[in-house]
């Protein structure tokens, strides 16, 4: 099987990412700016979700109206990046709950460490929408579906802002049955696996650390 990659090129999308990627942009902007797009992702890896006919009725006349049906949904952000995408995920799918992957990348190793996971009791019977702005390595997304399928879930989906090449290749390599998402691929990892020309470290921007 191999890996299926969504490259998502709404001009909102794209606007919104090359503000993100000036060195200039404002913490404060970045956060905004990343859950705006959170959002425009959300609507298109919600695209295939199954609809049922339900009776409703308006103030005027009875009707079959269509209503999410299927599996309902788990929004798992890895930190701490991943976070920044939560709240535009959320705002959309109000009754998704709250999956949290604690992971950083070993500056040495670029291996990564897993230091929290909590998921809902039930994931496995859930879909997955995994959250994390940045796919460089791979070697976090890796790991975090690694958790989730040691779980039993059988329907993840992978969602980022920014993918390098070598970290598609890595991931669909390890996982060809997870889709991915992302709003840009750049042009390749650097010698310190950073994506270029990238935006810097998300989790570092976003809260304004270094
Ligand atoms: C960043 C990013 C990803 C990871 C991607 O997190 O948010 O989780 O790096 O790199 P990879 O594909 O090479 O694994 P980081 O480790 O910097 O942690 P932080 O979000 O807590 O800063
Ligand atoms: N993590 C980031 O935040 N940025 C990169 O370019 C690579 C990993």
């Amino acid at each position: 099987m191999t890996g299926q990659v969504n490259h998502v090129t709404h001009p909102l999308v794209q606007h919104k990412l090359t503000l993100m990627r000036e060195s200039s942009c404002a913490s404060s902007d970045f956060r905004r700016l990343l859950g705006e797009i959170a959002g425009l992702l959300c609507y298109e890896v919600t695209r295939d979700l199954p609809v049922e006919q339900v009776p409703i009725s308006t103030p005027l006349e009875p009707m079959m109206a269509p209503r999410i049906a299927g599996r309902k949904l788990v929004l798992a952000p890895v930190l701490r990046a991943g976070l920044g995408m939560l709240d535009g995920m959320l705002a959309l799918v109000p009754a998704a709950r709250v999956a949290h992957v604690g992971l950083y990348r070993d500056p040495a190793t670029l291996q990564a460490v897993e230091y929290y996971f909590k998921a809902p009791s039930d994931v496995a019977e859930r879909t997955v929408l995994l959250l994390d702005p940045m796919l460089a390595t791979a070697h976090s997304a890796v790991a975090a579906v690694d958790r989730f399928k040691a779980r039993g879930c059988t329907d993840i989906r992978f969602v980022c802002l920014l993918a390098a090449p070598e970290g598609i290749a890595h991931f669909h390599d390890r996982h060809p049955d997870v889709p991915l998402w992302t709003a840009a691929i750049d042009r390749a990892l650097d010698d310190h696996g950073y994506i270029r020309p990238g935006l810097g470290d998300a989790g570092d921007r976003m809260w304004g650390t270094r």
